[in-house]
């Protein structure tokens, strides 16, 4: 036996602690996470057998099952396999098809230059580890995506949050970084979402940029859910907010309105220049598959040719919307398809509540509890799309009325009595 036998076992922390989503396990598994939606991506899909409408799924503009992407997938599936091209891009794999949807992403979004890559999550990890030296200091909102959050935590040098889009919390810490910056010599990055996932507002790009007059950064939007559904092209946040070329590093996934795997970074060509020899997600791993890429090309193609798709997205957008707010509900502050519909219950009253949607009303959606937003607070995360029809709006609203009453007149308390006993909520 080793003689440090008696030593605290790595994996003693795990056994015991799941952490703060894993403890859920045995009453979520499979139902409220990880559960198994089938059928072809669309509004309605089955969940355990039954037929439920779907609005949690961010295919927004409904390119995932279009017959006109699926036939593009299958041909580039079968013309180039999922391995081509094989190695990074710097070694090989790189090709024209790589080269050609990044002119036509970095057109789309009025930038000189763009890079694809793999991830978005990863992606903007590596983004912001190679803009940023030690001597520099990031200034980002605290509400941010775990994507930021993680690159930012790559990072040797300060670091300071700013309220959630708070533009007076954000200056006092631009003040704090100039400081900071007088002494170290380096310069400030700036980043925010261009739609907060979670509750769907808009970042206040366009105030930041003002901030711009006053203060010398550089700003980098992660613009995930604005890429495709906002501004008048479907360029995003920057292009509604009419500041898209005060945007200095533009980032957007393919895993929303595109409805596919990858992402790409947009900004003048001497930065991606610079980006594309030192993003380290990039150098380290394989280029994007052919497949993805010949598909992505496809759908930027209808995200440009074909404005009916956002048309079609935001009328079901603000029939959902404006139904909610019609029939009282809060549906927060949000400035984008992302639409929050907030209760007052505590997790077990959430849980009985999604099962009681799911099962006898038919409508999945995702729920968001405690430790994500306060304590005592339900947001049940509905995600339109350009498939959804106003039959689906009326059902759901129709739905919604039934357990919120259901919900006010304490219908989930008892339901989840038991549980709630045992977590002693
Ligand atoms: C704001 C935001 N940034 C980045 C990502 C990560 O993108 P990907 O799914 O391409 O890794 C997501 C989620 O998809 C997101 O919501």
């Amino acid at each position: 036996m080793s003689k440090y036998a008696c030593m605290k076992d790595l994996f003693a922390k795990i056994y015991k602690d799941k952490g703060p989503l894993g403890k859920w396990a045995a009453q979520a598994e499979g139902y409220f996470v990880f559960p198994k939606l089938e059928g072809q991506i669309s509004n309605r899909m089955k969940f355990q057998g039954k037929d439920v409408i779907t609005w949690s799924i961010n295919d927004y503009l409904g390119l995932a099952n279009h017959p006109e992407v699926r036939k593009v997938d299958a041909e580039a599936g079968a013309a180039y396999g999922s391995a081509y091209p094989m190695g990074a891009r710097m070694m090989s794999g790189h090709t024209d098809l790589h080269e050609k949807l990044q002119e036509e992403l970095a057109a789309f979004v009025n930038k000189e230059a763009a890079y694809l890559l793999n991830f978005g999550y990863q992606g903007m990890v590596s983004t912001i580890d190679a803009l940023v030296a030690k001597d520099d200091i990031i200034v980002y909102d605290v509400d941010a995506h775990a994507c930021i959050i993680d690159g930012v935590r790559l990072h040797m040098g300060k670091r300071f949050t700013y309220k959630h889009n708070d533009i007076v919390s954000l200056e006092k810490n631009l003040e704090r970084a100039t400081k900071m910056a007088e002494q170290t010599g380096g310069g400030i990055l700036v980043i925010s979402e261009g739609v907060f996932g979670m509750r769907g507002e808009q970042g206040r790009l366009k105030e930041i940029v003002e901030l711009k007059k006053k203060f010398n950064f550089r700003f980098f939007v992660d613009d995930a859910h604005g890429f495709g559904t906002l501004g008048a092209t479907g360029a995003g946040a920057g292009e509604e907010q009419g500041v898209q070329d005060d945007i200095d590093v533009y980032f957007a996934t393919f895993a929303k309105s595109m409805a596919s795997t990858g992402a790409f970074i947009a900004a003048d060509k001497e930065i991606i220049d610079y980006l594309k020899y030192n993003l380290r997600s990039q150098m380290f791993a394989k280029s994007l598959q052919m497949q993805l890429v010949v598909g992505a090309l496809k759908r930027l193609d209808m995200l440009r040719t074909m404005p009916e798709l956002k048309a079609n997205l935001w009328t079901i957008v603000d029939a959902l919307q404006s139904g909610l707010k019609e029939r009282g509900f809060d549906i927060g502050t949000t400035q984008s398809c992302v639409t929050p519909v907030y209760l007052k219950g505590s997790i077990p009253e959430a849980m009985a509540l999604v099962r009681d949607l799911r099962e006898n009303y038919g409508i999945f959606c995702s729920i968001v509890v405690y430790p994500v937003i306060p304590k005592g607070l339900i947001l049940l995360r509905m995600i339109p799309t350009a498939t959804h029809t106003l039959e689906d709006v009326r059902e759901t609203l129709d739905a919604f009325d039934a357990i919120r009453e259901r919900l006010v007149n304490g219908t989930y308390k008892r339901m989840s009595a038991a549980l709630i006993a045992a977590m002693g909520e």
